[in-house]
């Protein structure tokens, strides 16, 4: 894994009062959200059927909800908390003093 840096600040993703944004990083669209002050970051698409889940919202547990079904997931571990087997790809975020890092993984090289 690897640390990219995507932002300055939290004023530099979010536009005021937004709580899910999506952001691109090295080649890869994610979303970013906050929940109770703490930065979030999973797969831009709902593994379900391609849900938006920027346009979703983030419920009182902690858990995104996909605007198009929604479905919940845990904002933590992408758990499916509804119930109905799906993953939802979570990335660590880190706030630092230098800004905003997303943990990556590496791309697969042609032999990795
Ligand atoms: S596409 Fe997200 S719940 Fe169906």
């Amino acid at each position: 894994m690897f640390w990219k840096k995507i932002a300055e600040s939290r004023d530099e993703l979010f536009q005021s009062g937004k709580e899910l944004t999506e952001i691109d990083v090295d080649g890869r669209t994610l979303c970013i959200g906050i929940h109770q002050e703490k930065l979030k970051a999973c797969a831009a698409k709902c593994p379900h059927a391609g849900g938006k889940m920027a346009a979703g919202y983030v419920d009182a547990l902690g858990n995104i909800v996909c605007p198009l079904h929604r479905y919940k997931f845990s904002f933590e571990s992408g758990r499916n908390v509804t119930g109905e087997g799906y993953f939802l790809k979570i990335y660590k975020v880190e706030e630092r003093s230098d800004g905003i890092f997303i943990g990556m993984e590496e791309k697969k090289g042609l032999f990795g």
